[in-house]
């Protein structure tokens, strides 16, 4: 792992807060930037001039190879306020470990633990007045690296810039989602990238989506590349069926699915709840038919942004299947909660998932 020279991070703060121009209990998902970012270089080997300074503009050369190539990978991390208004962040260490993963499968150079982490807990710290409390909010954290040689040519960059900044955030779906079930276009194939959160993959997954969208859904359910027979992930979450009462998800073996924090955390509460899970491949065919015998449900997407994103209906070729309404929806109900009151600090925290700051 690459070293950084200095763990100090220089601090330099913006002489004039934004904070007083946002209504933090009505912000829009990823439009509102708090005051400060992280912005850390990695040159000849080594991670350089960290530094927390006013959020801004950045300068990039017209060669820069992330612009070009997609040498590019990202993360998305909340905070929320505890009981006495300090920060909480839910399960930060398992976001880096993904990152650094994410950093392996695309060439990148992998961030240290003490920049990252460090880096992370300061810029929380520092704006920590930008965390909404109203239901439903939080600090979205987005740390991203992308590759920044100046050069015309295919090879892994050897300079990287890593950035975090954070922006107070609402719900990113206020409303149940539609979702159909793509059986053409293909998120991620074995032995691809899929299970990086590398930009590109978000890009590719465009254009199929609009076509769902001028469909009547608002997102993919999407399926294998080799035979489009098994349900995946959707395009911003994974994804739960309730079926006779069972969770059932995709396991994410082949690394074609995103290993999702948030997945994990809902099959570990499930599980504690007293549900019986599933991890397993799922059949397109298995799930259409129980909402053709009415024994799915629920469904619903686990992720960062989404939190737990209920499913109001989905597409299957030329049929769209209503799903039961959202007030009885039992089990993604109790499971939203109870991860609230962990992510709140409001219950005891059993599985170290909590960092206080
Ligand atoms: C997240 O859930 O944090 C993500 O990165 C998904 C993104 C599409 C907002």
């Amino acid at each position: 792992m690459a070293e950084i020279n200095t763990l100090s991070i220089k601090v330099t703060k913006t002489e004039s807060s934004k904070i007083h121009q946002v209504d933090l209990g009505n912000v829009p998902f990823g439009r509102v930037f708090a005051d400060h970012m992280l912005v850390a270089h990695y040159r000849n080997g080594e991670w350089i001039d960290a530094e927390i300074k006013p959020f801004g503009n950045l300068s990039l050369h017209p060669a820069t190879s992330a612009l070009h190539y997609g040498q590019s990978i990202f993360e998305g991390m909340k905070a929320y306020k505890g009981a006495n208004g300090e920060p909480l962040l839910f399960r930060p260490y398992d976001n880096f470990a993904r990152f650094n993963k994410s950093a392996e499968r695309m060439c990148m150079a992998t961030v240290p633990e003490e920049l990252f982490m460090d880096g992370l807990k300061q810029l929380v710290s520092i704006d920590r007045d930008w965390i909404p409390t109203s239901q439903g909010s939080s600090l979205y954290i987005r740390p991203f690296m992308f590759a920044t040689d100046e050069y015309v040519g295919i090879k892994p960059s050897d300079n990287f810039t890593f950035i975090i900044f954070t922006c107070p955030v609402g719900a990113y779906y206020p409303e149940p989602i539609s979702v159909k079930i793509e059986e053409y276009y293909t998120r991620a194939a074995e032995g691809g990238v899929g299970a990086a959160k590398a930009a590109g993959n978000y890009a590719a997954s465009l254009y199929p989506n609009k076509l769902a969208v001028e469909q009547g859904y608002r997102q993919l359910l999407w399926t294998d590349a080799k035979e489009h027979k098994y349900i995946e992930e959707s395009g911003t979450m994974n994804v739960f069926f309730v079926i006779n009462g069972k969770l059932l998800t995709p396991d994410i073996g082949r690394d074609t699915i995103l290993k999702g924090v948030t997945r994990n955390s809902v099959i570990t509460l499930a599980r504690e709840m007293g549900y019986e899970v599933d991890e397993r491949k799922v059949e397109v065919a298995e799930v259409v038919q129980a909402l053709e015998n009415g024994s799915l449900t629920e469904a619903f997407g686990a992720g960062t942004a989404a939190t737990i994103a209920h499913i109001s209906a989905i597409g299957y070729r030329d049929n769209r299947f209503e799903l039961p309404p959202i007030a009885e929806r039992k089990v993604a109900n109790g499971l939203l909660d109870r991860l609230n009151e962990i992510r709140l600090g409001m219950v005891e925290d059993t599985h170290g998932w909590v960092v206080r700051l």
